[in-house]
């Protein structure tokens, strides 16, 4: 069966969301890498609806903002000060109906302009909820040809939602009453309204138009539609679901992390159902955008973010947070911390690895221990194994990066990049000022700072010569126990006899004739 599409879905994103205590609207909340608001018109895209629009009010800039970077087709209904999922969808309708006209002016003959078919409304706080799901309560909507088909599920304490009423002779829906005006029978029911509905848009038409306020909260009910929708004679069903995840709402920060962990719990069973080993599925976090291929390995303690996509056999972790990095197959990476960066296949990063954005490691190169990375392209076999700082800096292949090497990048005003070639070898603890090239097969030596270019298979070597004072600590650090080792060895070495070197000689000369002078 080919699955129908809807006229139109609505999301309901107008409440403030005060369970929340955030300067942040409640639906702009993230889980698993997404908004509450992007979780709901993801779900609501699949269906591939005609229009899809979103409800807001409270922080209206905020949220349709957000709304039209999640889905830049989206249409933004503004709900006016009337309190009530029904008032919103008032204003939805209002919305689609003039995109409806707007689209039949030069459209083919016989499009009438006006909304016609199923509707989706869905509630813009229920993240577990899935297209999958959106579709099989539009398919039983349009194959049962009802007037309204609402998503239930049976819970275990209902305090706070709408209950679904039943006849008890026939056990058909006849409406739902919202918690704070059922009556003790009513509150006594388990199955709850979701506030996921198909609609028949003409019967949604009909009935917001005869909606009151008379009720606990004096709002604009859309619960109110079913009971009218059925007094008209026409179908309201439910399609109720087994699985309450699916339809859970969240109001206030314990709800989010109790729906974050299940929704993270079901990523990680997917991919490991996919072929992905996890060693540790509660330490582990997956974003929903993130994409793992088979055989790959995650060690605990791992966040694997927004777009992060790790090919196979590649092993990631312990510990390591990745946001929007791509790890090519086979590679290792070990207590990192990267983002928007790529690393090659077979590569190795870590322990202790900070890769800021434009890091790009190439097959088989190494960033290691203690070593932070941005805008660096380093090439294939390429390695910076220890304790430096690659910044804006683009090395070729087969180069080593001597430890404590720092790209010095900046120079208080302005950053520029610097060049190193292939097969080149940059002693420890060198400072490469940029801009400088270094070029193919080049050395540079131990301590360097290197300023200027070093052409293609040259040393470039800047450090001074070394002096060596003679017996400096024991006069100048006298009595400290430096002082005292130094004695010691020095009587040993008289006893032993054996001369000093030439050098050290000479700096002996030197300090006593300063000593004396
Ligand atoms: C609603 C349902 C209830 C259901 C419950 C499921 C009604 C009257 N009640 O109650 O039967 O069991 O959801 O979670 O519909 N919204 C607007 N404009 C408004 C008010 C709300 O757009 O004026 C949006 C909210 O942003 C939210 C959704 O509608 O996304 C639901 O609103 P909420 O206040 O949470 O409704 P409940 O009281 O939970
Ligand atoms: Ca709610």
């Amino acid at each position: 069966m080919t699955t129908p599409r809807p006229a139109a879905v609505v999301v309901l994103a107008a409440g403030e969301g005060t369970r929340m205590r955030s300067a942040t609207p409640k639906v702009l909340h993230t889980l698993a890498g997404r908004s509450m608001l992007g979780h709901a018109l993801a779900a609501a895209r699949s269906l591939e609806p005609e229009l899809l629009t979103v409800v807001v009010r409270h922080e209206r800039d905020r949220v349709a903002a957000h709304a039209l970077e999640v889905d830049p087709d989206v249409l933004v209904s503004d709900q006016d000060d009337v309190p009530g999922t029904g008032r919103a969808v008032q204003c939805a309708l209002s919305t689609l109906e003039a995109a409806a006209r707007a689209r039949a002016v030069g459209a083919e003959q016989g499009h009438e302009g006006v909304l016609d078919g199923p509707v989706v409304v869905l509630a813009g706080d229920i993240p577990l909820l899935d297209g999958g799901t959106l579709a099989e309560l539009l398919a039983a909507h349009v194959a049962d040809g009802n007037a309204v088909t609402v998503l239930t599920t049976e819970v275990d304490d209902a305090t706070g939602y709408g209950r679904v009423v039943r006849d008890p002779e026939t056990g058909e829906v006849t409406g739902v009453v919202e918690h704070k005006d059922a009556d003790d029978a009513q509150r006594a029911i388990r199955e709850i309204n979701s506030s996921v509905y198909v609609f028949d848009a003409a019967v949604l038409r009909g009935a917001l138009g005869r909606l009151g306020r008379d009720n606990a909260q004096g709002e604009v009910y859309l619960t109110d539609v079913l009971a009218i929708a059925r007094a008209d004679g026409g179908a309201v069903r439910a399609v109720r679901v087994d699985d309450p995840w699916l339809v859970e709402g969240a109001n206030d920060r314990a709800q989010m992390s109790v729906l974050r962990a299940e929704m993270n719990r079901r990523i990680v069973q997917d991919w490991m159902v996919a072929g992905v080993t996890v060693v540790d599925p509660a330490t582990t976090w997956i974003d929903v955008e993130a994409e793992l291929e088979p055989d790959v390995t995650v060690l605990p303690g791992t966040q694997l973010l927004g777009r992060t996509t790790v090919a196979r056999d590649a092993v990631v972790g312990p510990d390591t947070t990745l946001t929007d990095v791509h790890v090519g197959a086979g590679a290792q990476v070990i207590r990192t911390h990267g983002s928007s960066s790529r690393i090659g296949a077979g590569a190795v990063v870590g322990p202790f690895s900070f890769l800021r954005p434009g890091t790009d490691l190439g097959a088989d190169g190494k960033i290691g221990a203690y070593v932070e990375t941005k805008n660096a392209h380093i090439g294939a076999h390429s390695k910076v194994p220890h304790l430096s700082y690659v910044g804006d800096a683009t090395i070729g292949e087969h180069t080593n990066v001597g430890a404590g090497t720092i790209f010095v990048n900046y120079d208080g005003v302005t950053k520029s990049r610097s060049t190193v070639g292939d097969h080149v070898r940059i002693g420890s603890d060198n400072a490469i000022v940029a801009p400088v090239t270094i070029g193919d097969g080049a050395y540079t030596g131990a301590g360097s700072v290197i300023r200027h270019d070093v052409p293609a298979g040259a040393l470039g070597v800047n450090t001074a010569p070394q002096r060596t004072i003679d017996r400096w600590v024991l006069r100048r650090r006298e009595g400290t126990p430096s002082a005292q080792a130094a004695a010691a060895a020095l009587r040993a070495h008289d006893e032993d006899d054996v001369p000093l070197s030439p050098q050290a000689q000479a700096e002996r000369a030197r300090a006593t004739t300063q000593q004396d002078g």
